[in-house]
């Protein structure tokens, strides 16, 4: 069984295929056959030491895989040999609220992620793919589909939902927001995105290159309300333009930390806002069942941009880490 593992927190040199043994499934375990992996920023943030976890080197890198139960162990009966599954990106989080414990450990960072030919893990860790997508399309669900539909909670119809750029997460908060009955504004870097962004059915694009301070055109859109929700991805860099274009009782959910700069939160412009921050941490596995029934229902397809072979899986990570990509970055693994 063929596994990389990222020996060091460095460069992509060290990220390495070794030859491995795989354990047989123990009790309430299931071996998966991985058959496609995806990449996240958090895979970048990572190898570049600009993830702001703890995490160990050494490790099997990846959080997102889908693939078939290959065998179960003894008292497994959640799925069975030739299920289609996909991982839930917090193994030990099921439900409820975000655990502070240790079973808010990930993949990649505190024990063996998937990239990986073979990936012993609790039958609890999985969730049933989709029926209607490939493996290379169920794989990229884990963490930034998750993350997009946590964010968009509580939105309902007529909503109007603000999502920054063309990122993963971003793509799946424009076409999850579009199955929610939501009217989504996107801001995006040029005017090829904004018009591939408007195809997934963005109702109005905003070039941020050349309207920095987009919160004014975002009131104009809205009729100076301000908009309901915010996927807010940028983080340093686009937080204090978020603030003024949030709608009183709207809600940002601050996801990440895409977007260099400094912003200092404007207490006077928060306060006036009248609206909610609220963090996200992807989802729980309720979450991503919750999620796929949408998913299913809408037969929505995750866009994806490129397809790697697993014996290239290093070409994968350097086309994503050139952020050249639109859509989810996958490796078949065959
Ligand atoms: N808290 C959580 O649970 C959680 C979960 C998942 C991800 N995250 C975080 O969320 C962020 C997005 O992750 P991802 O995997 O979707 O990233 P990604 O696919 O790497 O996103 C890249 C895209 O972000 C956009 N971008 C870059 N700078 C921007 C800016 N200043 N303003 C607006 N958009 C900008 C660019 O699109 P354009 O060229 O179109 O602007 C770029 O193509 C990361 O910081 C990640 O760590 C957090």
């Amino acid at each position: 069984m063929q596994a990389y593992r990222l020996e060091r927190f460095e460069d992509l040199d060290s990220l390495t295929p070794h030859d491995e043994g795989v354990r047989p499934p123990g009790v309430g375990e299931v071996r998966v056959r991985v058959r496609a992996t995806a990449l996240n920023f958090r895979d970048l943030a990572l190898l570049h030491g600009r993830y702001p976890m703890t995490c160990r080197p050494n490790l099997i890198p990846l959080s997102d895989a889908a693939g078939e139960v290959a065998s179960v162990g003894e008292g497994v009966t959640r799925f069975k040999p030739g299920d289609r599954v996909v991982n839930s990106f917090f193994p030990r989080w099921f439900g409820g609220r975000f655990p502070s414990s240790s079973r808010a450990e990930q993949y990649g960072s505190d024990r063996d992620g998937w990239l990986a030919e073979e990936q012993v893990v609790s039958a609890e860790a999985l969730v049933a793919a989709p029926p209607h997508l490939s493996f290379e399309e169920a794989a990229t669900l884990p963490c930034a589909a998750v993350t997009a539909w946590t964010a968009l909670s509580g939105v309902t119809v007529g909503d109007t939902v603000l999502t920054q750029g063309s990122g993963g997460v971003s793509l799946f908060a424009l076409q999850l927001a579009k199955c929610l009955g939501a009217r989504v504004i996107a801001t995006t870097s040029g005017p090829e995105k904004a018009e591939r962004l408007k195809v997934l059915g963005a109702d109005a694009v905003i070039d941020y290159t050349v309207v920095p301070e987009w919160s004014a055109p975002v009131r104009e859109l809205t009729g100076g309300d301000g908009v309901d929700r915010i996927v807010e991805v940028g983080g340093p860099g686009t937080l204090a333009q978020s603030i003024r274009a949030v709608a009183t009782g709207g809600e940002i959910a601050m996801i990440g930390f895409l977007a260099a700069g400094e912003s200092p939160i404007d207490f006077g412009a928060l306060f006036l806002s009248g609206a909610t921050l609220r963090r996200i941490a992807v989802g729980s596995r309720a979450d991503f069942e919750e999620m796929n029934r949408a998913v299913s229902q809408h037969r929505l397809r995750p866009v994806v941009d490129r397809v790697f072979p697993f014996d290239q899986a290093v070409a994968a990570w350097r086309h994503f880490d050139s952020r050249r990509h639109f859509g989810k970055v996958v490796i078949a693994h065959g």
